[in-house]
């Protein structure tokens, strides 16, 4: 028995309702929260996006018809109600924004019924992801996700507005593409015009915003949705938003100066939190020595230390072997762990191995003052405390070390040092520690495919000095490209491009690209790369990880609204699904399925 809202116009949203307006007629409306009858008088929760509000019925102001229909509100019944505000009756409830009012109702209209929901609308109630992502749309209607929801937009608005302040056009570009160049694999649209022929999804409008600024429109950007079909994590979507730009005529430090602002502004107008510029910034080869990740954490130590000058000449095999192999022995002291239990310190080992250590050689410098270490026996006692100085370890430190080649010491002791901080509750909570990683290696060598690949894109600026190595050793060439870190996650990234043809070819050559198979990929820019182009940059940073960090959300699928499962499948509308026999013959596309 759905009411029509016709003669009813709402004069405010449920938290815009306050003492201000105590004595005066409003009209509210949103869904009931919760109803409860105490005799005489029913109360019922109120609830829009913006919070709660209280309504009281009482059967001599709205009547008998009107009480009667009162008692048949149920959670989530969609309703207008016109009323006078009043002090709250009751005790204020401090917690609500509306707590020391209420609406005395005059009148009740049940626009629309609802049936019991499968999930309890309430912020904390723990309910599982499969069933909160099947009823996303009363999923969203949790005050929690709302929030995140809310915060998306506003910072949304806010890069659009610092950006058109700072000269920057918003265009778009493309959707049915050719596949661009950031590594992951294609989501591929089969063409029915063209059959056999497919356009790719875009992984980041890279190429058509390096096309922008040919064409001379000098600052782009945009918000925009990208699509790479890659394993899921708890910071990663098939489809997700990057905030993208690019400009003209700029190098590092311009790009790095517009984005500090955009990053403090939005800091400072939705959290009020204030971001020191400027952020500092490390290059990438400090970040592995001193953190063993391009994306350091910041908001605690345990940094690395290489100690391979001072164990070089022991007789400990594995500490030798790996540095007479050209690797190093690096350790990380987790100060305060050193009375942890055996079983404690061997899943520590364990984790190490799961990064691909062969080991994990300890000190335990037990708050006793006694010593106990996994390799010992090998060392003479003058060489275990030269290591031990040169840890800076004390009574109550935990030593741990690997050996091995750097890449590998690099992400094991990394790793370890997050979980040891996470594990053993090290990081500060509510500090927002920024980062900007810059002078990446421009290409990284590819051990599968027996070649080199580019680290960031094939479009990538050398830095001028390391230019002189491309030929001789590739590997050794630094980029003018950068990274925005934000607590130990990669917000975004970017770099200055390469805006010369011979440049362009050669960094192809480095790929393994014959000029033919570049030219296929990616040759409308080389194309225009002929007439003229302006030095240019850019950088994009991935707009959901961002919105993650603002709302202290671990999981990704928190900050979007219809987000995939890590299956990259959508448990609500049950995409990605088969089609009909017709469709696909029009697309002359035939299936060739193994039986499951
Ligand atoms: P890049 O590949 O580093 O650079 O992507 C930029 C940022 O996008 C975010 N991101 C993701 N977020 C969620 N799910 C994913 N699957 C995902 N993949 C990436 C990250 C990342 O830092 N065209 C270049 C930018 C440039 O050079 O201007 C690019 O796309 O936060
Ligand atoms: P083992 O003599 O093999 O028992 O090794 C002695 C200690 O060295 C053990 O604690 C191993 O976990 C550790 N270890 C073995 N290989 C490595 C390595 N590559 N790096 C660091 N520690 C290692």
């Amino acid at each position: 028995m759905a009411e029509s809202m016709t003669g009813l116009k709402r004069s405010h949203r449920c938290t815009e309702v306050s003492n201000q307006l105590i004595g005066e007629k409003v009209t509210v409306m949103g869904w009931v929260q919760k109803r409860r009858n105490l005799g005489s008088l029913i109360f019922v929760d109120l609830r829009d996006r913006s919070g709660l509000l209280q309504i009281i019925f009482d059967e001599e102001t709205i009547g008998t018809e009107g009480f009667e229909k009162a008692e048949k509100l149920r959670n989530e019944y969609v309703i207008a109600v016109v009323g006078t505000v009043e002090q709250r009756s009751g005790a204020v409830n401090q917690n609500l924004k509306t707590g020391d009012i209420e609406i005395k109702a005059e009148e009740l209209r049940i626009l629309s019924e609802s049936e019991t929901p499968p999930i309890p609308i309430d912020a904390n109630l723990k309910v599982k992801d499969e069933v909160r992502l099947k009823y996303r749309y009363l999923d969203l209607r949790r005050p929690n996700i709302q929030r995140n929801l809310i915060i998306r937009s506003k910072v949304a608005m806010l890069v659009r507005n610092f950006l058109a302040e700072e000269g920057f056009l918003e265009i778009e570009t493309p959707m049915l593409t050719k596949s661009t160049p950031e590594g992951a694999r294609d989501y591929l649209v089969p063409s029915r015009v063209h059959p056999g022929s497919f356009y790719a999804l875009p992984q980041s409008p890279q190429l058509f915003k390096q096309l922008l600024m040919c064409s001379g429109y000098d600052r782009y950007f945009q918000i925009v949705k990208c699509f790479r079909d890659e394993d899921l994590r708890a910071d990663r979507q098939p489809e997700f938003t990057q905030i993208d730009m690019e400009l003209s005529f700029v190098d590092v430090d311009d790009v790095i100066d517009v984005n500090e602002r955009l990053l403090a502004k939005i800091f400072k107008e939705i959290l009020d939190v204030d971001v020191a510029l400027p952020i500092p910034r490390m290059t990438w080869q400090e970040a592995m020595d001193r953190f063993g990740s391009d994306k350091p954490d910041m908001r605690f130590g345990m940094e690395l230390t290489d100690v391979t000058e001072v164990v070089k000449d022991c007789d400990f095999v594995v500490f030798k072997g790996a540095i007479e192999a050209g690797g190093t022995v690096r350790g990380i002291n987790a100060t305060g762990q050193g009375n942890l239990g055996r079983k404690k310190i061997d899943v520590l080992v364990k984790f190490a191995k799961d990064f691909g250590a062969k080991g994990l050689a300890y000190i335990q410098l037990k708050s006793d003052g006694s010593v106990k270490s996994s390799f010992a026996k090998f060392m003479k006692e003058e060489e275990m405390t030269a290591l031990i100085d040169a840890m800076g370890g004390k009574p109550g430190d935990l030593l741990l070390f690997a050996a091995d080649k750097n890449a590998v010491v690099y992400d094991v002791l990394g790793n370890l040092r997050l979980e040891i901080a996470k594990k053993y509750d090290m990081i500060p909570e509510g500090e927002f520690k920024f980062l900007w990683v810059t002078e990446f290696p421009l290409l990284e060598w590819n051990e599968d495919e027996n070649r080199y690949t580019a680290m960031h894109h094939p479009f990538t600026m050398p830095m001028e000095e390391d230019l002189q190595y491309i030929d001789s050793d590739p590997g050794r060439v630094r980029a003018k490209a950068y990274d925005i870190v934000l607590n130990g996650t990669e917000l975004g990234g970017g770099s200055v491009r390469i805006f010369q043809n011979d440049i362009q070819e050669k960094m192809f050559e480095c790929l393994g690209f014959t000029k033919e198979e570049a030219h296929e990929r990616f040759g409308f820019l080389l194309e225009a790369f002929k007439y003229g182009v302006p030095p240019h940059a850019g950088l994009a940073y991935g707009l959901d990880r961002l919105i993650m960090w603002m709302t202290g959300e671990d999981s990704i699928r928190d900050v979007i609204a219809f987000p995939k499962v890590k299956d990259a499948s959508c448990l609500m509308t049950e995409a990605p699904a088969p089609v009909d026999d017709i469709q696909l013959n029009e697309l002359q596309i035939q299936l060739d399925l193994e039986d499951k």
